[in-house]
């Protein structure tokens, strides 16, 4: 295993510590740059985790971790490298308070560690059921569910089409939405256990991408010149004597559900077989519970876990609803519904309003008044958050920041991950390590090290800090950022906490 510490390179130590976090000095910065004096001692750079472990990268190859396409999930590798660190053995339980497509539930699985585990997201719950499954599973069953579906030919007749929302009109073919209708009713409606559907209702996820115009793209979907949008589009361009867009996508040749389905159900068939084979791991409890995770945790009880391992959303606006939109209208989430899901989502988008009124109310319905109110005194009294609020609010009346709701968005960020902080720290034992995997932000030409202010507040909570490893490789800015304020790396690391 290497590990650089800072002591061994202090020439590069420079890359990594934040050397002004206000471009210009244009606002204070005092709180930021000695909370980063303070932390700095406990950073490791570290060539044991890179970009691959802490992104999907690593789990594409992965049996069974590659299931559901979730780009925004980490590594099970690097889940394995942390239970080890942490010194996790079978019969352990560890929590993921952001499942995604549960790396860390089956990570903990497959080595016999209990998990719990929460998402808002009903692909989770479907990706969860389907990998847990996997000693489940009856080969036959699925190799006669693969052939029946290799003889399916839709009946010329069939006119249903798949449910859509407002932003996913038109995102396939007509053929096509008539092709996941007929799939969905016929996987309702077949006698196949409901482990086998399940993996069915997996596989059409997995395939609505590739068999749509569209493509998922940083924070949006992208549509090919062939899709309704683009049409509109270009037609409106013309007739409006505006140049035609530059910028277009040609998915080329679009599979058909079916093509794409079977090539899904046989890659995962191949994993069920291997894994049937060759692991044998403990019995374990796995726990998922769809809702979430700042209503969920204070109904747990104290003193439960022995670690942590998650990565919330990042701070950076990226919208999951959006870039889920096509698996979301799949599984039944109207335009209502959506907007309520955004909204659920740790606040991570401009468009998030604040939720303390609600987990008020939720922590007065449990009757935790004083924890509720012992956790916002410790979010009012950090210096850290002040500073950064009054910097944006102070960026934002310069015309430095975008989107107003920016400020908003920061702030009840840190107030929301508070909550999930001290709601761990009641459910860890003596002992317990947690790690938190997030990228440092930068709005405004103001940087925000959330490695070194959520560890802050873990701090105020009660936690140790115990280090946090930073990848080598530094995340760049947004070409605006970039153009108005210059270049500023920004850490990507992983926190760790100990409960004394
Ligand atoms: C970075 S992803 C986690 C990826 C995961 N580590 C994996 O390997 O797939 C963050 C997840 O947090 C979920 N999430 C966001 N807000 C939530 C909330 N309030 N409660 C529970 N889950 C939430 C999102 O739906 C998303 O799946």
């Amino acid at each position: 295993m290497e590990q650089l510490n800072l002591f061994e390179m202090p020439s590069v130590t420079d890359k990594w510590q934040v050397q002004s976090f206000s471009a210009d000095n244009f606002g204070q910065q005092s709180a930021r740059m000695s909370l980063e004096q303070r932390l700095i001692p406990i950073m490791v750079v570290s060539n044991e985790f890179d970009r691959r472990s802490v992104s999907y990268q690593l789990s594409k190859n992965d049996c069974l971790h590659r299931w559901l396409k979730y780009k925004e999930g980490f590594s099970a590798d690097m889940v394995k490298r942390l239970l080890k660190e942490f010194n996790i053995k079978a019969g352990d339980t560890i929590l993921d308070p952001f499942v995604g497509s549960g790396t860390t539930s089956l990570v903990c699985k497959m080595q016999g560690i209990n998990s719990i585990g929460f998402d808002i997201l009903p692909m989770s719950k479907i990706a969860i059921e389907a990998k847990q499954s996997v000693f489940d599973y009856d080969l036959s069953e699925i190799k006669q569910l693969i052939s029946e579906i290799k003889k399916i030919n839709i009946p010329k007749n069939y006119n249903k089409h798949s449910p859509y929302i407002t932003i996913t009109d038109g995102a396939y073919p007509k053929n096509t939405e008539q092709e996941i209708a007929f799939f969905a009713e016929w996987n309702q409606n077949n006698n196949y256990s409901k482990t086998a559907k399940n993996l069915v209702t997996l596989c059409i996820l997995n395939s609505l991408e590739k068999v749509s115009y569209t493509a998922k793209d940083g924070q949006f979907l992208r549509w090919d010149y062939r899709s309704k949008k683009m049409r509109e589009s270009a037609e409106y361009r013309e007739q409006n004597g505006k140049p035609p867009l530059v910028i277009r996508l040609d998915k080329g040749d679009l599979p058909t559900l079916k093509q794409s389905l079977l090539a899904e159900l046989n890659s995962v068939f191949a994993d069920i077989s291997i894994i049937q084979k060759n692991s044998h791991p403990p019995e374990s409890k796995l726990q998922f519970i769809e809702g979430n995770s700042l209503y969920e945790l204070p109904k747990h009880d104290d003193n439960i876990l022995n670690g942590v391992i998650t990565s919330p959303p990042y701070c950076n606006r990226y919208d999951y609803t959006r870039t889920y939109a096509l698996e979301l209208a799949y599984l039944g989430v109207t335009n209502e519904k959506i907007k309520i899901l955004r909204q659920a989502l740790l606040s991570c988008t401009v468009e998030n309003k604040p939720k303390i009124d609600h987990i008020k109310d939720n922590y007065t319905a449990l009757g935790k008044e004083k924890d509720f109110k012992r956790i916002v005194q410790i979010i009012e009294n950090n210096k850290t958050l002040a500073e950064i609020n009054h910097s944006l609010t102070e960026r934002n009346r310069n015309g430095d920041i975008n989107n107003k709701g920016v400020l908003r968005m920061v702030n009840s960020y840190f107030t929301e991950l508070t909550f999930i902080y001290a709601e761990l720290f009641r459910l860890c034992k003596s002992g317990a390590k947690v790690a938190f995997v997030n990228d440092n932000v930068r709005y405004g030409g103001e940087v925000i090290s959330v490695d070194f202010i959520s560890t802050e507040l873990a701090e105020q909570i009660g936690f140790k800090p115990v280090k946090v490893y930073s990848l080598k490789q530094q995340k760049g800015n947004s070409s605006q950022q970039m153009a108005k304020f210059g270049r500023v790396p920004l850490r990507k690391s992983i926190t760790m906490w100990e409960k004394p």
